[in-house]
């Protein structure tokens, strides 16, 4: 075993079985170079506040680097009687330059050393997590650049609605990401706040100067208040929270792709290269990655709740409840960059099949809306317009017909203000261009839309 950091009160160790319950070590290894940056800044400050020598800061600044090299080619042995990434980088360094490795922690505690870390690596995380996000809308954007006059049914209760544009329908993810990406953003300020020298709790008696490690480390702010820099926690929870919805956000854009690539509706059809088999079945293809999507939500959420209830009534200052903060972070952050890498590639890959789309508003009702505001335009209140069309649609249902099949003697006997120039009307693509409010799902505001959208990537 190990001599432990803090081994000095002990008369004896705890075992290894318990030492292992302890740890972190084998999920905040995550965390070395977060832990190396910060060390440096620190060595850095500590000499230049005369707190330890130029030449003891150099050689422990020179030893960290030498560690990172040793993990990343697997010769640094990492210890679980050593319990955390923190002491056992420390650990390596005395052994590696001798005794001065042991004057990094002066003025230092690992609890504002795991705070600082953990902001450095969410707020890195998060900037790369905004990259993959916008990365996914510009890949919305081109299938919708491509797809304005793409008519396909728009539902509510997943019942057939009215006829809206691909462009349109897609371009709603465009702007659930874009909040999301938002959200993010905002959150940056919350995290990008160094906790560093605030050491245990209370702060330290040695001459360190915290906004010089804040400058070194590219922090945009400090915390001003010691206690509050080793026990907050809210900048994890806020990424699990952005990072839980944007995740829900994908996998209602899965659900839809599943629908989508079915048989019944046929409206897209993946790529082999996104999509699996079946061990038994062999027409199979399923959508195994958007299914996946829409499942992995089940952790983020999870992790979220997690924190939460594990923050809940914790007293201040640190309390070891809180290295239970890392690997539900670590997991959502892997889950939502894998999600987002997979969900850019699935639709920048499947085939929106544009002719079976078209067919399918060609047979249903999804433009009796239309019908209803074509007599309203012939002076009719819509209450009764609404009834009248009503009645049709009824009439069609009971001879196998839709509305642009309707013998015109038929209409006429519904009402006689229906006239021939009724079946341009109801076509489709015409309930698309009449459209012509603001947002709307007509081509030139889809259009307009789009536009508004690539100034903002
Ligand atoms: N491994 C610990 C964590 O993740 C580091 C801080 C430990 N501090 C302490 N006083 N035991 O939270």
């Amino acid at each position: 075993m190990t001599k432990k950091a803090w081994g000095g009160r002990f008369e004896s160790n705890p075992e290894s079985w318990v030492d292992a319950f302890n740890a972190s070590i084998h999920f905040d290894k995550n965390l070395i170079d977060q832990d190396i940056q910060g060390s440096i800044a620190h060595a850095t400050m500590l000499a230049e506040q005369n707190i330890i020598q130029t030449d003891e800061a150099e050689l422990i600044i020179q030893g960290l680097k030498d560690i990172q090299k040793d993990y990343y080619d697997h010769n640094l042995e990492l210890s679980e009687s050593l319990e955390d990434i923190h002491l056992n980088v420390e650990h390596a360094l005395i052994q590696k330059i001798g005794q001065v490795g042991g004057k990094l922690h002066t003025g230092r505690s690992r609890n504002d050393q795991v705070a600082t870390d953990m902001h450095l690596y969410t707020k890195q995380h998060v900037q790369e997590i905004i990259t993959l996000v916008e990365s996914l809308q510009k890949a919305i954007l081109n299938i919708a650049d491509e797809h304005i006059h793409t008519i396909m049914p728009g539902y509510t209760h997943l019942q057939r609605a009215q006829p809206i544009s691909f462009a349109h329908h897609i371009m709603t993810y465009f702007w659930m990401l874009e909040r999301d990406k938002s959200r993010f953003n905002d959150s940056i300020k919350r995290i990008d706040i160094s906790p560093l020298g605030a050491a245990a709790l209370s702060g330290t008696t040695h001459p360190i100067d915290r906004h010089r490690t804040q400058e070194l480390l590219g922090f945009g702010s400090l915390y001003e208040n010691s206690l509050d820099a080793v026990s907050d926690r809210d900048y994890i929870v806020e990424t699990l929270q952005n990072i839980s919805l944007t995740m829900v956000h994908l996998s209602r854009f899965a659900e839809e792709i599943i629908f989508w690539s079915t048989d019944e509706a046929k409206f897209i059809t993946l790529s082999d290269s996104f999509s699996t088999g079946s061990s038994i079945m062999p027409q199979k293809k399923n959508p195994d990655m958007a299914e996946l999507i829409r499942g992995k939500v089940g952790r983020t959420t999870g992790h979220l709740m997690s924190m939460l209830v594990t923050l809940k009534g914790l007293p201040l200052a640190y309390n070891k409840d809180m290295q239970e903060d890392k690997e539900g972070l670590f997991d959502a952050i892997h889950t939502i960059k894998g999600s987002l890498r997979i969900f850019e590639g699935m639709i920048t890959t499947m085939q929106v099949n544009k002719e079976r789309l078209n067919e399918t508003v060609h047979k249903d009702f999804s433009n009796a809306t239309e019908l209803a505001d074509y007599l309203v335009e012939q002076n009719i209140p819509f209450r009764e317009a609404h009834e009248i069309v009503g009645k049709i649609v009824l009439w069609c249902i009971q001879n196998g017909k839709y509305l642009l099949d309707v013998p015109l003697e038929q209409y006429q006997s519904y009402n006689e203000k229906i006239e021939s120039n009724v079946y341009d009307y109801l076509k489709p693509e015409n309930c698309l261009s009449r459209r012509k409010s603001y947002g709307s799902t007509g081509q030139e505001a889809v259009q307009h839309q789009i536009n508004v959208a690539k100034e903002l990537i």
